[in-house]
């Protein structure tokens, strides 16, 4: 009943600091941090259940053989549960299978009856047998031949036989001793027993303080979520925004550099224009000087003589030629175009954009501000649970149950103390019983081998049987009273022997080898043996419920491994605290909370109107008006439509033919202006780095102005599309984002909970009040009882038996070598013809 009580307080005790949860099944987001809970302070328990015999443990092998010998069947568990359910009733029925399970035990106990029972009988009647000069008791002894012999092998075979006795009664009594020595063993293993108990009591309170104490982390952890609500949620929100939202703005960003660049372009191209239109007027005015120099030579009287006519003729023919080829005047300017960027770029889009990248990024700190009272009443909720978890072990007296229990550890402690002075008695008396047992043999063996002494000293080779000396007839006075003395004792040594190995044995067989088997456990488990309406016995006696799947080997086995007491006793049958710390409930609390949520960001803009009137401005500059064509086919001219010097010498030429005259000498002198000019104007337009310079710099404008104008209205289209779009987004449709990220982080929280939790319900389960010392109380009271106790006392009726055995031959040789030593009142006449053929046995 104590330990019943001691146990319900105990539970209450660990339970007090229980949290768990029944509902940890339903999937949530994993939170993104893992607590850090530490380490649950574990006690130390000291008991080391376990005993190694030692050199005693090779007699302890020899008696387990023999027991194996005597009764090798298997552990017999269906009989043993039929017969505990029938309350020993069953086996009347069963007594077949008893028997036939116990025959080996059944026919030494008889043949040790028989022994117990025949050997007085004999011995009575061989005495008086002696007594009327039989059984070798005439003084008389026949004389033959081979009497040395005889008397040899009997010394021998009697010396043998004695120190089996030896052997056999060392054996037990290193036995004797050996279950006295263990005593101090047996007061150091229940001493550390209940130190460990100690131990268990005394820290689990300190390890459920710790369990409540790392609330803290929990509360830190949130405190921290929610201080940086901005930085978590806002950020997150900002960052699933900004997949829409940097790109919007940044294609509007881009706009700005290509304002820039048609700008650029739009300047080289006036610039270079400029320059080349510079060159080539002037080219052309030099040209146009001396084709009409030319032409007026041309009208020269020689030319209408019919030998030069043909000459004249061809020359005035190719001076329409003598012209420049690329005409940059045709051209028309991009003044107008430049002008008009120029106004667009007035507008600083640069500096709207990063207006609206600030607005959005300023998502953080909106969304702190918007979630004020959100946050304060999520902390308000957190030091609530967390009140509720420390008062709530204040529910449970958990120190005073523990301190009873301690108390009661106390208790049990000094009433154990209490009987050792009784135990010690009582091993006294049962060594001197033991001890007693021993010296009857030791008597007997001391006229053993006294008597064989004696006959082996005074043996004389030439005294007859009548002439044999004191000392040898002393001896075999001994040896006949060694002889007595088996007969008086034996029988009560084979009586205790065989109470002592019917009880030792079974003990052994049925206790001691099934627990090690674990066998003995299947027979404690089995449903309703204890109590045929119980299924299980154990949460029957203790919670009233025998469904429970609670059996004595789980218990043990768990406790064995050194998890909670908690778990291993399914203590949250008693007191099943899940509502009180129940996560489904801190969802909902914590839902609550977050259900008024509300984020705004309509105020963020992303892009003000002035930057989308700039955008379209840009599209209306009219560099699509431009010709690009025109100027790519300008470009890509030649700076004269004929090479001069070419022409020049062909007018040399055609001047050789001509009579020597003015016209001769007024066409080679143009032909070394075309020359000249070639050389002072073409060469460095085609050549100097200016001309060059400007026409591929014109050529790549031109060609960048153009690409621009291609695309750039289904540019500007889209990029107001996107930037509208993110803008809708933000303003209208963010919520979809905003309670995603919520819930995420909702989730975070209530993950902190539930690690908690479940920090707690595995801590609770493997290392808080870890039990050992329960399933080190089985072990020891199994060391104790099998391996101290039952293994000395079994051992101890195997050497005494063996002895006890061996008293039977010991008495017979003892009578037979007796007759070898004693001295006789008659002889035969030494006769050598009478051959002893019939030597016959005479007992
Ligand atoms: C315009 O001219 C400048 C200087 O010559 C040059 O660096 C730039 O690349 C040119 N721009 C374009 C678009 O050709
Ligand atoms: C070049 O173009 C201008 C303007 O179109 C024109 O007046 C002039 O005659 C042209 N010159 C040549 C050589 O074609
Ligand atoms: C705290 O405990 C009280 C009473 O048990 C309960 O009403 C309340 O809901 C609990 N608070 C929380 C946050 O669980
Ligand atoms: C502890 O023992 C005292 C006195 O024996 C008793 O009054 C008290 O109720 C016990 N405590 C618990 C928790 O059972
Ligand atoms: C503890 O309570 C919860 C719900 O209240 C229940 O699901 C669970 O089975 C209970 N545990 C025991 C051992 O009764
Ligand atoms: C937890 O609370 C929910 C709702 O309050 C309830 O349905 C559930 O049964 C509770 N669970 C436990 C183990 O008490
Ligand atoms: C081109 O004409 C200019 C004046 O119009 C004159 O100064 C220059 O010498 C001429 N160049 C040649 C090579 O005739
Ligand atoms: C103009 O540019 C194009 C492409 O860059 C090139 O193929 C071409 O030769 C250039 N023309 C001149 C006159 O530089
Ligand atoms: C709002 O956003 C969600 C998710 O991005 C999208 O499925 C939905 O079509 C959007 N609604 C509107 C009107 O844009």
């Amino acid at each position: 009943m104590l330990w019943k009580t001691g146990l319900i307080f105990l539970c209450w005790g660990l339970t007090s600091g229980e949290l768990q949860d029944r509902q940890s099944g339903t999937p949530a987001a994993p939170a993104r941090t893992t607590l850090d809970f530490g380490l649950v302070p574990s006690g130390v328990y000291d008991t080391v259940a376990y005993y190694e015999p030692g050199a005693i443990g090779i007699l302890f092998n020899m008696m387990h053989a023999f027991l194996y010998v005597v009764q090798p069947n298997p552990f017999p568990e269906d009989l043993v549960i039929r017969v505990a359910k029938d309350k020993f009733g069953a086996i009347q029925s069963e007594y077949q299978k008893v028997i036939y399970y116990e025959l080996g035990f059944v026919v030494c106990a008889a043949l040790g009856l028989l022994f117990t029972v025949l050997l007085p009988l004999v011995g009575l009647l061989f005495c008086l047998c002696r007594c009327c000069d039989n059984c070798g008791g005439e003084m008389h002894q026949r004389q033959r031949k081979n009497a040395d012999c005889l008397r040899g092998l009997l010394t021998t075979l009697l010396l043998t036989t004695t120190f089996i006795i030896t052997a056999g009664v060392l054996c037990a009594y290193a036995a004797n001793q050996n279950l006295s020595s263990q005593l101090k063993s047996m007061r150091r293993l229940v001493k550390s027993n209940l130190k460990d108990l100690h131990t268990f009591a005394n820290q689990t309170p300190a390890q459920i303080d710790y369990l409540i104490s790392k609330y803290d982390t929990v509360k830190q952890h949130v405190l921290h979520d929610l201080e940086n609500v901005g930085v978590i949620l806002g950020g997150r929100i900002h960052e699933e925004l900004g997949k829409d939202v940097q790109p919007a703005l940044n294609g509007v960003l881009s706009m700005t550099g290509t304002m820039r660049d048609t700008k650029d372009a739009l300047e080289n191209v006036s610039l270079s224009l400029e320059t080349l239109q510079e060159g080539t007027v002037k080219l052309q005015a030099n040209l146009s000087l001396v084709r009409g120099s030319l032409s007026n030579a041309l009208n020269d009287p020689v030319c209408t003589h019919p030998q030069s006519f043909e000459i004249c003729h061809n020359i005035r023919s190719t001076l329409p030629k003598l012209e420049i080829a690329a005409n940059y005047s045709s051209l028309t300017d991009v003044t107008n175009q430049l002008d008009k960027v120029n106004e667009v770029l007035k507008t600083d889009l640069g500096q709207i954009v990063e207006k609206g990248f600030a607005s959005f990024n300023d998502t953080p700190n909106l969304v702190t501000d918007q979630t004020r009272n959100i946050v304060e009443g999520v902390k308000v909720l957190l030091d609530d649970v967390g009140s509720n978890v420390t008062t709530f072990t204040k529910l449970f007296p958990v120190h005073s149950t523990l301190t009873n229990f301690t108390k009661m550890i106390s208790h049990t402690h000094s009433q154990i103390e209490d009987i050792y002075p009784q135990v010690d008695q009582m091993d006294f008396y049962r060594w001197i019983c033991c001890i007693t047992l021993c010296c009857m043999v030791v008597l007997i063996l001391t006229f053993n081998f006294l008597g064989l002494l004696c006959g082996i000293l005074g043996f004389d080779r030439h005294a007859t049987p009548t002439t044999r000396g004191c000392v040898s007839n002393t001896g075999g006075n001994l040896l006949m009273a060694g002889v007595g003395f088996s007969f008086l004792f034996s029988w009560v040594l084979m009586g205790v022997i065989t109470a002592l190995f019917l009880a030792g044995g079974n003990l052994e067989k049925l206790v001691c080898e099934p627990f090690q088997t674990r066998q003995l456990f299947k027979v404690l488990d089995t449903p309703n043996l204890a109590n045929s309406a119980w299924k299980n016995f154990i949460p029957g006696y203790l919670y009233n419920d025998p469904e429970l799947d609670l059996t004595a080997y789980s218990l043990y086995s768990n406790c064995k491994d050194n998890r909670g007491i908690y778990s291993a006793l399914h203590l949250d049958k008693v007191f099943n605290i899940s509502a009180f710390f129940n996560t489904s409930v801190y969802s909902k609390d914590v839902s609550r909370k977050f259900e008024g949520m509300k984020v705004d960001l309509r105020g963020i803009i992303l892009l003000e109107s002035e930057g989308k009137q700039n955008l379209i401005s840009f599209t209306e500059t009219g560099i699509n008006e431009i010709d690009f064509a025109a100027y790519l086919e300008e470009v890509n001219k030649g700076v004269t439509r004929i090479d001069l010097v070419d022409f020049a010498s062909r007018l040399d030429a055609q001047a050789d033919q001509l009579s020597k005259g003015t016209l001769q000498t007024s066409l080679k002198g143009h032909a070394n202006t075309i020359r000249q000019i070639h050389i002072q104007q073409v060469i460095p337009l085609e050549k100097s780095m200016k001309y060059v310079k400007a026409r591929s710099t014109l050529n790549q404008s031109i060609r960048l102005l153009e690409r621009t104008s291609s695309d750039l209205p289904v540019r500007v289209r889209d990029v107001l599309a996107a930037v509208d779009a993110a803008q809708y987004l933000i303003s209208h449709n963010a919520t979809f984002v905003i309670n995603q990220e919520t819930e995420k982080y909702k989730q975070t929280i209530i993950g902190y909970f539930k690690q908690y939790i479940d920090w707690i319900r595995t801590s609770l389960a493997l290392e808080v009040a870890t039990c050992k010392p329960l399933s080190n109380i089985v072990d020891t009271a199994e060391i104790l009882g099998c391996s101290f106790l039952l293994d000395s006392m079994n051992t101890f009726w195997f050497g005494l038996g063996c002895s006890t055995l061996f008293l039977l031959p010991s008495i017979i040789l003892s009578v037979k070598l007796a007759k070898f030593y004693r001295r006789m009142d008659t002889e035969d006449v030494y006769d050598d013809s009478s051959v002893s053929g019939t030597w016959h046995f005479t007992l």
